[in-house]
């Protein structure tokens, strides 16, 4: 039975990570014709409201969007990547200029920025989540999503018909294993189809699970620009997850170094 909801996490320092990566990884796909096809394992519920009393019971999105939502608005000099993030929130239902009230998840950003000609498919498993998901997704016709585990997605639609794009993986490691079954999932569609790209979001705790993702994918052996991770750290924030991590195969070139510059600028902000 699942009980994780990220309702509860919505807009913290680490979707705010997961998601600027996202665009920066869409926005460089983008910039060639060829159409692609982009996964999302874990979709989550599309958009989170963050005037919902779950979004105001932990109130992670305080120290998260909500606190440099207004000088993101007023900046008139952002990287294009955190312009694009942006656009998206600023046009959500709900949000003015001086107050944010609806928080983009994954699907919504990749439906968003993704072309007519790409695919994008998003799984959930829970039921609540998946049917806010298709009301989120609805007007997207090229977004097709299932209730069903993201990793049997992976298996069946990897390597995709496009041979161009890849797959964002965010679980909710709910269970402690999730960490190794994750890189497992991952490995078996590498090796089906090396070529695509592929974002694992991972949590950095107390206790160091993580490692039991990463050291199996540092087993691949990969060349150093073949597997990346980037991890921003933030303790005492949120209990004992301290950090947010993602780590990615096949990164775009000169994506760690937008990354690291739009990092720069959100500390900024957030000054
Ligand atoms: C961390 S949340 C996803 C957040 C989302 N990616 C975002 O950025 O908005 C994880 C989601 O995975 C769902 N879930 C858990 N196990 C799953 C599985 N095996 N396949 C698909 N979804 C799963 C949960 O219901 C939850 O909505």
């Amino acid at each position: 039975m699942l009980s994780y909801q990220h309702i509860y996490h919505a807009g913290n320092m680490a979707d705010i990570h997961k998601h600027l990566w996202l665009i920066t990884v869409l926005d460089y796909l983008n910039k060639k014709d060829k159409p692609y096809c982009w996964l999302d394992t874990h979709s989550g519920r599309g958009l989170y409201d963050l005037s919902s009393k779950e979004a105001n019971k932990t109130e992670e999105y305080k120290s998260g969007i909500d606190r440099f939502y207004s000088s993101l608005i007023a900046d008139n000099d952002l990287p294009h990547q955190l312009q694009l993030y942006r656009q998206i929130i600023e046009n959500l239902q709900g949000n003015s200029e001086h107050k944010i009230n609806t928080y983009p998840g994954s699907a919504y950003i990749s439906a968003k920025i993704i072309r007519n000609a790409d695919r994008f498919y998003g799984f959930d498993l829970h039921k609540q989540e998946f049917s806010h998901l298709k009301e989120a997704l609805a007007s997207f016709k090229n977004a097709k999503i299932e209730q069903k585990s993201g990793y049997d997605g992976l298996k069946a639609l990897f390597p995709p018909q496009q041979r161009r794009g890849g797959v964002l993986i965010d679980p909710s490691y709910e269970i402690k294993d999730e960490y190794e079954q994750c890189a497992k999932a991952i490995i078996k569609a590498y090796k089906k189809w090396p070529q695509g790209v592929y974002m694992i979001w991972y949590p950095i705790m107390t206790q160091g699970y993580h490692s039991n993702l990463l050291e199996p994918l540092k087993a691949l052996n990969l060349e150093a620009e073949d597997l990346l991770t980037d991890e921003w750290h933030f303790d005492g924030l949120y209990h004992n997850m301290i950090g947010s991590g993602m780590a990615i195969i096949n990164p775009p070139y000169s994506s760690e170094k937008t990354m690291k510059s739009v990092r720069k600028h959100v500390s900024n902000l957030l000054k």
